[in-house]
């Protein structure tokens, strides 16, 4: 998608380095940044200069490329495949992404084991892409739906950033409304801010502001009342890491939007590529919940009228803070999981149905 005009992806690799665009700089600077060793890549994953779950997948697969253009070692690849995968458990897509290109180079000889991961990685990279680029196609069909029967503009909420800058182009919450609007269908989306990084505020406005859809940023909390009051036709969420009975893990604050649009029968559906169904955990309890530096929560960043970005503290330095990254919206509150391979029942018999 587009930046001022100018077409980009979130991740390539050029002159032996990892090309990322570093989102905790966004909206108020755009900077592209090198990855050039695996450290690198873990920390670009940890600190969220890259975040979203297909995006943290193919940093991981373009991080062990660095591993092995740093040290043509099997015992460094086994330790930077391990790095990796710790350094953000709750998204599926990063243990996919690495598992995936350790099978692929397990037994490949040294003189050929780099060409095998750049091309692996830029295997992740461009179905990846094409994934989302379905979702899109899948979703529309939901949206063209609702403009038919309403003849007026359709009006979509989302939560946190499930857009272009989470993947490597089209999103998959954003898919469907990036295909709607070129097809000329009037939407506009309600942009939950999504404490306490901001990432709908930070990244998923400013990805839709580029493509010139209409948006508007609202509290995390206002999604109920605009529910109640008829505004909201439907919502579109991503998600971390989906069981296969359907249960959904996405960032904190998805469940309780899902309980308000269950409320004021608002169809409430999830999209996804098939990298993110964790087909293995059966009890969503068991699903490893990110839990985050208390800072992202006592303080909040922004720019002042000088254009310096300024980090502030808003709470009492005594107060004690949980930082939980993650929730579960359970299978019961979806009204369907959009893929790839088309829509779907939030269910084992669903997803089944879809990929065999
Ligand atoms: O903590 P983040 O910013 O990586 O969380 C991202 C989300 O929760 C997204 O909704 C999810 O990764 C889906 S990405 C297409």
């Amino acid at each position: 998608m587009k930046i001022e005009g100018k077409s980009y992806k979130t991740i390539w690799f050029e002159n032996n380095s990892v090309k990322i665009i570093d989102q905790t700089k966004l909206p108020h600077q755009f900077v592209i940044k090198d990855l050039k060793t695996v450290k690198d890549s873990i920390n670009a994953i940890k600190t969220m200069e890259v975040r979203g779950a297909p995006l943290i997948g193919a940093t991981a697969a373009y991080g062990l490329v660095l591993s092995i253009i740093e040290s043509n070692d099997l015992s460094f690849l086994k330790k930077s495949s391990e790095e990796l995968i710790a350094s953000r458990p709750t998204a599926i897509n990063l243990k996919w992404a690495v598992d995936r290109m350790m099978k692929k180079l397990n037994g490949i000889n040294a003189k050929d084991i780099l060409k095998i991961a750049l091309d692996e990685a830029k295997a992740i990279k461009e179905e990846d892409e094409g994934f989302c680029k379905n979702i899109g196609i899948n979703g529309l069909k939901i949206i063209e739906e609702i403009a038919n029967t309403k003849k007026d503009t359709v009006n979509i909420l989302t939560h946190c950033n499930a857009g272009w800058l989470a993947t490597i182009d089209w999103g998959t919450a954003t898919s469907p409304i990036y295909h709607a609007h070129q097809k000329g269908i009037k939407v506009h989306v309600w942009v939950d801010e999504t404490r306490p990084r901001n990432q709908g505020a930070n990244l998923t406005s400013y990805e839709l502001n580029e493509e010139g859809i209409s948006n508007t940023v609202i509290t995390d909390n206002a999604g109920g009342i605009l529910m109640q009051r008829g505004q909201v036709d439907m919502c579109i969420v991503g998600t971390d890491r989906t069981l296969s009975n359907g249960d959904v893990c996405n960032k904190i604050g998805t469940y309780l939007k899902a309980l308000s649009a269950k409320d004021n029968n608002v169809p409430f559906y999830v999209a996804l590529p098939s990298s993110t169904i964790d087909w293995n955990i059966k009890d969503h309890r068991k699903i490893p919940i990110e839990e985050r530096n208390s800072e992202e929560l006592s303080h909040v960043e922004g720019i002042d009228e000088n254009n310096e970005i300024k980090k502030i503290r808003i709470y009492p330095r005594k107060s004690k803070s949980l930082n939980l990254a993650f929730d579960v919206t359970p299978a019961k509150l979806v009204t369907g999981l959009i893929t790839e391979k088309g829509i779907c029942e939030a269910s084992e018999k669903g997803l089944k149905g879809l990929f065999k």
